[in-house]
Order: C-alpha cells, then sequence, then structure tokens
C-alpha cells in the first residue's frame, strides 16, 4: 500500500479492503460513493473483473460493504453502484444494514452499435442509503433540476386555490440521465468504466457539505475526488492499479511528476500532430476496421452487460 498525501486529498494505491480496514477510523466519513468491479468481464489493465462464481464475488463484496458501513458518521450517506444482475443481491443485503432511501437508474443513451439479439443494457443502477433517516445531509435546493411543466409549458395548477403556475424547478427523481463518457469529451481519461463528472456532482453537492469528507474504495480515474476537490470537500481515494493511480495523482493532486516520470494525459489521436498527415485512404481502412472489432464484440460478448461500442 502507498500513501499520497496532498492538501486535504489522501489518494491510496492499495487494496479497498486492506485500506478500510487498517488506515480509515470508523465513524469518520460523510460520504462513501462506492462503485466497484461489476463482475462482469472487464479488464482494468489486466486484472480481470470476473470472480470463479457469483457467491465469490457476493462474499467479496459484501465484506467491503460493511466496512463502508462502519467507516460512515452517524449521519453519512452511502452510494453504491453494481451491474443490474448483482444489484437485486447488495439491495437485500444492505436493507438490514442501512436504510436505502432511492434505487437510482442513471440512465445513458448509446449511440453506437446496440445489441441486436436482445435489450441491449442502457442504464446503471445506484443504491442512495443513510445511516439514520433521521439525520442525514440533503442539500436538496444544490441539484434541482429544470421542471418542464412550470418552465416549458408554463401550465397552471387549477387545483390551488387560487391557481397557480407550475414550479420551474424541481428536485431530480430517481431516473438521471447523463451521457456516459467518451473518448472525445475533455473529461476522458484511459479506463473502461470512467464515472461522469456530471453524475458525481449531483451526488457530492446533495449528500455532503464543504470540508466533509467524500470516500472512494475504487477510484478508478478519481472522479470522485477530482469533483470534491472542486466542490471544496476533502477526499480519500483507494485505487488498486498503478497506472489509474497516477490519473488521481494529476487530476486530483495536480501532480505533473513520480519519481521521475511525466504525469501527462495521454494525448488522443486527433491531438496527435501527424494525424492530420493521415491520407483519407488511412482514415478510411482505421473506420473499417473499428467498425469489425465493434460487431464481433455486438455479436459475440453477451456476457458483458456494459460494454462501449463507441469511442
Ligand atoms: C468501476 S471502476 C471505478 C471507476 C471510477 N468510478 C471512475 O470514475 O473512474 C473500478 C475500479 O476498481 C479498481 N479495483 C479493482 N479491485 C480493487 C481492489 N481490490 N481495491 C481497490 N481498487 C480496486 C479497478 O482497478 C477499477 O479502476
Amino acid at each position: 500500500m502507498v500513501e499520497h498525501s496532498h492538501n486535504e486529498h489522501l489518494i491510496y494505491q492499495g487494496d479497498a479492503i486492506d485500506v478500510l480496514e487498517n488506515e480509515i477510523k470508523d465513524g469518520s466519513i460523510d460520504l462513501i460513493f462506492a462503485d466497484p468491479p461489476y463482475n462482469i468481464g472487464k479488464n482494468f489493465n489486466g486484472l480481470k473483473d470476473k470472480w470463479a462464481t457469483d457467491e465469490d464475488y457476493l462474499k467479496w463484496c459484501y465484506k467491503w460493504m460493511d466496512l463502508c458501513v462502519n467507516k460512515l458518521k452517524p449521519s453519512g450517506s452511502f452510494y453504491i453502484m453494481t451491474s443490474t444482475q448483482y444489484m437485486p443481491f447488495f439491495d437485500i443485503y444492505l436493507r438490514s444494514k442501512i436504510e436505502i432511501l432511492s434505487r437510482i437508474v442513471w440512465s445513458y443513451d448509446s449511440s453506437g452499435v446496440q445489441a441486436r439479439s436482445f435489450y441491449g443494457s442502457m442504464y446503471e443502477p445506484i443504491l442512495f442509503c443513510v445511516k439514520d433517516k433521521k439525520n442525514y445531509t440533503f442539500n436538496s435546493d444544490d441539484i434541482k433540476v429544470e421542471a418542464k411543466t412550470g418552465a416549458k409549458r408554463k401550465l397552471i395548477d387549477y387545483r390551488k386555490d387560487p391557481p397557480q403556475p407550475y414550479n420551474n424547478e424541481k428536485v431530480p427523481g430517481n431516473v438521471w440521465n447523463f451521457p456516459r463518457v467518451r473518448y472525445r469529451m475533455a473529461e476522458y481519461e484511459n479506463h473502461p468504466t470512467q464515472k461522469p463528472i456530471a453524475l458525481l456532482e449531483r451526488i457530492i453537492k446533495a449528500s455532503s457539505n464543504p470540508n466533509d469528507i467524500v470516500l472512494d474504495p475504487f477510484s478508478g480515474t478519481f472522479t470522485t475526488s477530482y469533483v470534491a476537490k472542486k466542490l471544496g470537500r476533502k477526499s480519500i481515494g483507494i485505487e488498486i492499479d498503478e497506472e489509474f493511480t497516477k490519473i488521481g495523482l494529476r487530476r486530483v493532486q495536480e501532480l505533473s511528476e513520480l519519481n521521475g516520470e511525466k504525469l501527462n494525459r495521454e494525448p488522443k489521436i486527433y491531438e496527435v500532430k501527424n494525424f492530420q498527415q493521415q491520407t483519407l485512404f488511412e482514415s478510411y481502412l482505421n473506420d473499417i476496421l473499428s467498425e469489425i472489432i465493434i460487431q464481433s464484440k455486438v455479436e459475440f460478448n453477451f456476457d458483458d452487460d456494459n460494454f462501449e461500442t463507441d469511442v
């Protein structure tokens, strides 16, 4: 385990269970966002996201979930994600440990090629839990979204006396629409399951206050810590992979170098100088090749609930 500390932002490169058990005090965290491997066969830099059996995966998850619940302050909140097929087990397990207040669907569109012989997965589930439903942070005013009835359709509520226009804003419901992180988006990092900044902004704004401590045990590209910092919260991020940890060091701690190695973001293909010099024929061949790869994923990758087809 390696610890990198910078101002109010801690980064651990290590195993989540080990760090939670040995480095984090019980009852010390305001908000935990956990986005673990989903057990669907993604490749996290060579670490295969697949356990031998469902029971093995769930046993591992129950262990870190218990630890997360212990680390929360009495007023703390816990957001947790996994694939659609494992969320029912998480839900049933957590019911006896913590209060589940919302079952959120993060819904997205896919502009790429989708499954043809079954209904492709277009959402990921998120549980929103609190330790004490009578005492928790929920800054509803900070996350309001447009209410179309009032703001666009300008309808009047005639059930009121006197009749009144509908509100222009509302607290979002439990279906959230945010685009997935795409290759061409400025926030994109080289990681297979990076979560959008917008998703974490809603969660952190709603369920924490400035200076609160936000923890993410499976940080990946450290979106949680990055957003926590932007919003004036403290952060703790844990990630097992060294390369992903370097993304966090650059993104959160703004380090440009680690042990003599430059921590630059990998340039995108269209940012590389000689990309412009590529002949039309080469780019035509590239397009065909990508299409073949995408098609073969769609045809054969039935197991992967979550694959991304367009980059
Ligand atoms: C679903 S991704 C998280 C993505 C992240 N939310 C983001 O926005 O980039 C899960 C991450 O957990 C990491 N991981 C896998 N096993 C781990 C473990 N035992 N301890 C800590 N991190 C682990 C993987 O390397 C991967 O980056």
